[in-house]
């Protein structure tokens, strides 16, 4: 979708540096590696966030005390174990997912990890979960996660100003993807949407934000970190 990489040298020592650190601080851990697993023998896109950035999220989560947790692309709901981790008793963690297949996967290692009472993922198109939350007054969300399809960014990133509140994080993988990011004349319906979710935060007095590259052993992205204020 962003189209291909090439490996460099560069990339070889981002791996290795991420594989030491997921040995060293990040730690194994059964659920979370049993999740890969499956997932891989599903059959589904390995695009999960990697161990490193999972432990992000689940340490932005306990440092906001969020309760309630949006995430939207649920996959084979490895971050989403990451993030309902997080929570404190009575916390709840909602996630948006359009491949039933996806979903049914998630729902297996969510479960396997002890956390199906915490976590719901819904199916369907996250455009018309997103309504359907908002009917049924679910929320506001304290963090939420956008991490689906990259061109409707711009939609995801506008529900959730209408489902956060003041105070809530809002996180956003794959804005700067090899820094496919910079062209403005893109073909790409994925770049089109974070260049103009980009110009969207810009314009936006209600938050304050920034993005952060990153590198590592899925190549070179990056997060947007959004404070609702
Ligand atoms: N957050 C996951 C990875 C998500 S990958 C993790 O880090 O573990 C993106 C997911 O978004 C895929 O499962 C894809 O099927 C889903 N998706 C794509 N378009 C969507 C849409 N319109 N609505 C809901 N989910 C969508
Ligand atoms: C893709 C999607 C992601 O969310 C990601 O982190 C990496 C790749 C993709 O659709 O190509
Ligand atoms: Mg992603």
């Amino acid at each position: 979708m962003f189209g291909r990489r090439t490996a460099c040298v560069a990339e070889e020592t981002w791996v290795a540096v991420d594989q030491y650190i997921d040995d060293l601080i990040v730690r194994p851990d059964d659920a979370l590696e049993k999740a890969i697993d499956e997932s891989l023998s599903a059959g589904l896109p390995q695009i999960s966030v990697t161990p490193t950035q999972g432990k992000l999220l689940h340490l932005l989560a306990r440092l906001k005390g969020a309760r309630r947790i949006l995430e939207i692309g649920t996959l084979g709901g490895y971050s989403a174990i990451w993030l309902a981790r997080a929570l404190p008793p009575g916390g709840r963690l909602v996630t948006l997912e359009i491949e039933p297949e996806h979903a049914k996967v998630a729902g297996a290692n969510i479960a396997r990890a002890g956390l199906a009472g915490v976590v719901e993922v819904r199916v369907g198109r996250a455009l018309n979960s997103l309504t359907r939350l908002e009917a049924e007054g679910i929320g506001p969300f304290d963090l939420i996660f956008i991490d689906a399809d990259k061109k409707s960014i711009p939609e995801y990133f506008a529900w959730s100003l209408r489902l956060g509140h003041s105070g809530t994080l809002i996180v956003v993988d794959n804005v700067v993807r090899g820094g496919s990011v910079l062209d403005p004349l893109s073909k790409d319906s994925s770049v089109q949407g974070v260049r103009r979710f980009n110009e969207l935060v810009a314009a936006e007095p209600r938050v304050i934000a920034t993005e952060i590259q990153t590198v590592g052993s899925k190549g070179h992205d990056g997060f947007a970190f959004i404070l609702v204020l």
